[in-house]
């Protein structure tokens, strides 16, 4: 029986040597080791010897199986390896096919509006200063000229935190109180750019989660005609030499006197359309002369010095800019918008 096997070996290995392509060497792997292969079956006969036969002929018919599974796996990759140089010498590679676009990201439009707020401000001197999102009530309201009972809360709903007395910031302005603090007795112009939050109903204009981004300038002899010199510059600078600006009085308790300012409705060129409420403009920022009471909250004594300030909504400008018509668009995360930008 060992030498029939023996003899079984050797032929089994001159033949798989001899096999020369894939087809070859499946139907050798069928005929040697194959459910019905030649060494499988000599495994199963194992049983119909005699005890003494038996433990010899069982080590090597297992020895025969490993290392006919050995020189299987070896000239499989011979095999394979020339059958792949083959190929590639003989088909050419077609270097005219397109190749796999690569996915490139972009920039969202409230930061690409951001980035282009920020170089404008950088280049008329303010610094970016950053300032926490979420606040105190006396920071948010009280610092800024506007106490617990004050009906001028109504203008800003605001979501409270399970924390009494710490809400998540209804505007940029509490910004003001922490720069002034940092600063003062220095001159201050700073931006403070960031995320608000408003407890409100959501339509095409509003959103309860919106940027802003509030300037600061304190020195000595600023005026109100400093304050509406810059801001027509910046709007210049950010809509083109000859677009519109106006000026129209309005009440904020940090800020006496205060405005606001509208810029000439882009979207439907001053004709009145859903976006600027059939007005023909839309009001890009609120401004004034800031307050003594929030000089003197910030450090600064307001009989030297005075300030202006202001806080603009990035995504109302970015609508202008790109013609967006609901606000609702930049927190969607609709890629069929994000696309476009
Ligand atoms: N904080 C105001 C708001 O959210 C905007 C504003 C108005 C900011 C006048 C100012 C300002 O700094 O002077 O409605």
């Amino acid at each position: 029986m060992i030498d029939q096997l023996n003899e079984d070996y050797a032929r089994l290995l001159e033949a798989l040597n001899e096999a020369n392509s894939s087809a070859e060497l499946d139907a050798w792997y069928k005929e040697a080791l194959g459910r019905k292969g030649h060494i499988t079956l000599m495994t199963r006969q194992v049983g119909q010897l005699s005890p003494e036969e038996r433990p010899a002929f069982g080590r090597r018919v297992n020895e025969v199986k490993k290392e006919l599974e050995h020189a299987y796996r070896a000239q499989s990759a011979r095999v394979q390896s020339a059958e792949l140089l083959a190929t590639i010498s003989r088909d050419s590679l077609d270097v005219t096919l397109p190749g796999r676009r690569q996915w490139r990201g972009r920039l969202h439009p409230a930061t690409l509006t951001l980035r282009e707020i920020y170089r404008i401000w950088g280049d008329m001197g303010f610094q970016i200063y950053r300032s926490r999102d979420v606040e105190t009530d006396e920071y948010n309201f009280e610092l800024l000229n506007i106490p617990e009972d004050h009906p001028a809360r109504d203008m800003w709903d605001t979501f409270h935190t399970t924390t009494p007395g710490v809400i998540l910031r209804t505007h940029t302005s509490p910004g003001q109180i922490h720069a002034m603090r940092e600063y003062c007795p220095e001159p201050i112009r700073v931006i403070l750019p960031g995320m608000c939050f408003r407890y409100e109903q959501i339509t095409a204009r509003s959103e309860i989660q919106f940027n802003q981004v509030e300037g600061l300038a304190v020195g000595h002899s600023i005026t109100m005609a400093d304050l509406k010199g810059t801001l027509v510059d910046f709007a210049k600078r950010m809509f083109g030499e000859h677009r519109k600006t106006r000026f129209r009085a309005n009440y904020f308790p940090f800020t006496e006197p205060s405005a606001e300012m509208d810029v000439e409705c882009l979207l439907c060129g001053g004709d009145g359309c859903q976006v600027c409420k059939y007005t023909g403009w839309l009001e890009i920022l609120g401004c004034g002369m800031v307050h003594p009471t929030v000089l003197r909250n910030g450090g600064y004594d307001p009989t030297v010095f005075s300030g202006f300030a202001f806080g603009m909504g990035p995504e109302r400008i970015a609508m202008l800019k790109f013609g967006i018509e609901d606000i609702r668009n930049f927190w969607a995360n609709d890629l069929r918008f994000l696309k476009q930008f």
